[in-house]
């Protein structure tokens, strides 16, 4: 079986690839390959920081792999919080922290226009590819839901009444920034055969 590294250690993400990719590519994580160092993302862009943990992991190890970045994009805040989402409100930041921050910071505001974007970066046989996935929706007013993570219980994707936190996990895999950005890259790796 071919195997690919997914410059991540995050179980979650590598749960859900493993099945996707399930006869078609062992998956890796960086702690399988016993890569434990500190990838520094200090690029601008999410496009950037996708390519900096691929490559450093490609260049370092030798073998195939891809990476994912994901951010927020608020209209009303210039594209803020975009590539910095995690860290928004502070280095040490709980999730609740940056969605307090968000509706301070969106309070009074009439555009409430954002969208949520995904960048996969690919490196394999010498060449590198990019995938994305992008959600349109917009800020709420006031938090709802429970499930999801990060800004998950104040964006509402366009043509839903509910926020991500409130659609449920298969809903928001359907129309997701990541959800789609991983479908593109698993058709191309398909189609490689
Ligand atoms: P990552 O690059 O996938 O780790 O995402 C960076 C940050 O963007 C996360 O820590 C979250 O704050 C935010 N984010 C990314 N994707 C989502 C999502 O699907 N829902 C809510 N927040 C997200």
């Amino acid at each position: 079986m071919k195997q690919i590294v997914f410059a991540t250690n995050n179980k979650n993400k590598l749960r859900e690839m493993r099945e996707i990719m399930e006869g078609l590519y062992e998956v890796l994580s960086l702690e399988d390959i016993g890569c434990h160092e500190d990838i520094v993302e200090d690029a601008d862009t999410i496009e950037g920081n996708a390519k900096i943990k691929a490559d450093f992991v490609t260049n370092k190890y030798h073998v195939d792999c891809f990476s994912d970045d994901s951010g927020l994009e608020v209209e009303a805040l210039g594209g803020a919080p975009g590539v910095y989402s995690a860290r928004y409100a502070g280095e040490h930041c709980t999730y609740q922290d940056n969605v307090d921050k968000m509706l301070a910071a969106m309070k009074g505001q009439t555009n409430r226009r954002a969208a949520f974007r995904t960048c996969i970066a690919l490196n394999l046989d010498g060449k590198s590819y990019f995938f994305e996935g992008r959600c349109d929706g917009h800020i709420t007013e006031e938090q709802r839901g429970t499930d999801g993570f990060g800004y998950d219980p104040i964006f509402q994707p366009d043509g839903y009444e509910q926020t991500f936190a409130e659609l449920g996990h298969e809903v928001k895999n359907a129309i997701s920034h990541r959800g789609k950005a991983t479908r593109k890259l698993i058709a191309f790796l398909k189609d490689l055969g």
